[in-house]
């Protein structure tokens, strides 16, 4: 909790001051162009089984998703204080508000008078207090129990009790993080955060979002972002040329992962430390614990959640921010073309279908174990990590 309070729309975006790379970001930049960047030396493999087992599968969630601070959604589906939308694609029926001071807060969307579900439907309201459809108790979007109909009928409640149960969350760099767990801690999620800022993610529009359902393994999909070696194949026909002969980088932040991708023949006397220059030239993504991906390509960035229902299902949230909203139809068409390109195309035709291409196979039981080369060394990485905190949750 004790998320920074978000300065009203009006207050934001405007900032003409350039962005900066932050110094870690910087350092991965300046070891492709000097020729540093980490490369793996040996294959590895994975078993096929942690992909297909369900009891794997189980073992995972409650190891990770039911215990880690994870990313939600974007600041900027709640651009404004006032704003309410339900959540149920984690499993749990949240909602998700920013109240009238700013601040965002992730509750269970549940009244607490006698459980009744609070506010239906999954689009984002702007509500200054919700009423519960049932028997028409108010809350306010802090979560306080604002009334309730007849209430000296109730002559011994206090309405201090009757907090709408919020769950830890803390927003920064433009994301709202959650936690299933009351001691959460959110210090890493505050370090990402300045490198999502300096994106600047956390002044951003999102411009669309749309969940994908992908019948594959959640580390499947999560894999497709580890690897540079499929780049100029699968994607061939789309983003693919656009990374011939990219140089890869990648380093830790905690268990999360952070990887870039440079070219290097159009590094020459480009200057590192104005972020806009440097996108141009370098792709950065980040693979955050459990199971987020973040895109930032040159002028836009791309936010997914993965929220595994199954050891074969997950469903990805993909949101799209853009840096203002479109003052323009021709600004309009130019961020529907890449939408296009990266949810329906790049992700959705190519990413995701692999996923679901290697969930058939491995299920299959054709191979027990899947063999990872020295450009897939980020999967081992992963796996590793997934590993350690299976073994830690016991
Ligand atoms: S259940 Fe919500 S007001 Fe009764
Ligand atoms: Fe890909």
């Amino acid at each position: 909790m004790n998320a920074p309070v978000k300065p009203a729309k009006a207050e934001r975006g405007q900032s003409s001051a350039k962005l900066r790379p932050t110094p870690s970001q910087l350092a991965l930049a300046q070891a492709i162009r000097d020729g540093d960047a980490r490369v793996t030396q040996a294959t590895a493999t994975v078993p096929a089984s942690r992909y297909t087992d369900p009891s794997h599968f189980e073992a995972e969630k409650r190891a990770l998703f039911d215990r880690l601070a994870q990313v939600l959604v974007p600041s900027a589906l709640l651009p404004e204080p006032g704003m309410a939308v339900p959540h149920d694609a984690t499993g749990r029926p949240l909602l998700i508000t920013r109240d009238k001071s700013g601040k965002a807060h992730v509750f269970l969307n549940v009244c607490q008078h006698r459980g009744t579900r609070l506010v239906e439907g999954e689009e984002v309201q702007c509500a200054s207090r919700l009423v519960c459809p049932y028997h028409a108790w108010t809350y306010q979007l802090d979560g306080r129990l604002l009334g309730l109909p007849r209430p000296e009928t109730f002559p011994d409640l206090d309405k201090d009790d009757y907090h709408l149960k919020e769950l830890p969350s803390c927003e920064a760099g433009g994301l709202i993080w959650f936690s299933p767990q009351r001691d959460a801690d959110f210090a890493l999620a505050r370090t990402l955060g300045e490198d999502f800022s300096a994106f600047a993610m956390d002044q951003s529009f999102l411009f669309r979002r749309k969940t994908h359902e992908v019948r594959g393994n959640w580390k499947l999909i999560m894999d497709a972002f580890l690897e540079s070696y499929h780049v100029t194949r699968l994607h061939a026909d789309t983003i693919g040329p656009f990374f011939k002969d990219g140089i890869t980088a990648g380093d830790n932040i905690g268990p999360h992962m952070r990887s870039a991708v440079g070219r290097l023949e159009e590094m020459d006397g480009i200057d590192l430390s104005d972020m806009e220059a440097m996108r141009r030239v370098v792709t950065f993504a980040y693979q955050l614990l459990p199971a987020t991906i973040i895109v930032p390509s040159p002028d836009y960035v791309n936010v997914m959640v993965l929220m595994p229902r199954a050891h074969n299902l997950t469903l990805v949230e993909d949101f799209m921010l853009i840096p203002e909203a479109p003052a323009t139809d021709k600004a309009r068409d130019h961020w529907e073309r890449s939408w296009a390109l990266l949810d329906g195309g790049v992700f959705a035709s190519e990413d995701f279908r692999a996923a679901e291409l290697g969930q058939q196979g491995l299920e299959s039981g054709a191979v027990e174990q899947i063999t990872l080369g020295t450009l897939e060394g980020g999967i081992a990485r992963f796996d590793e990590t997934v590993q350690e905190f299976l073994r830690d949750a016991g």
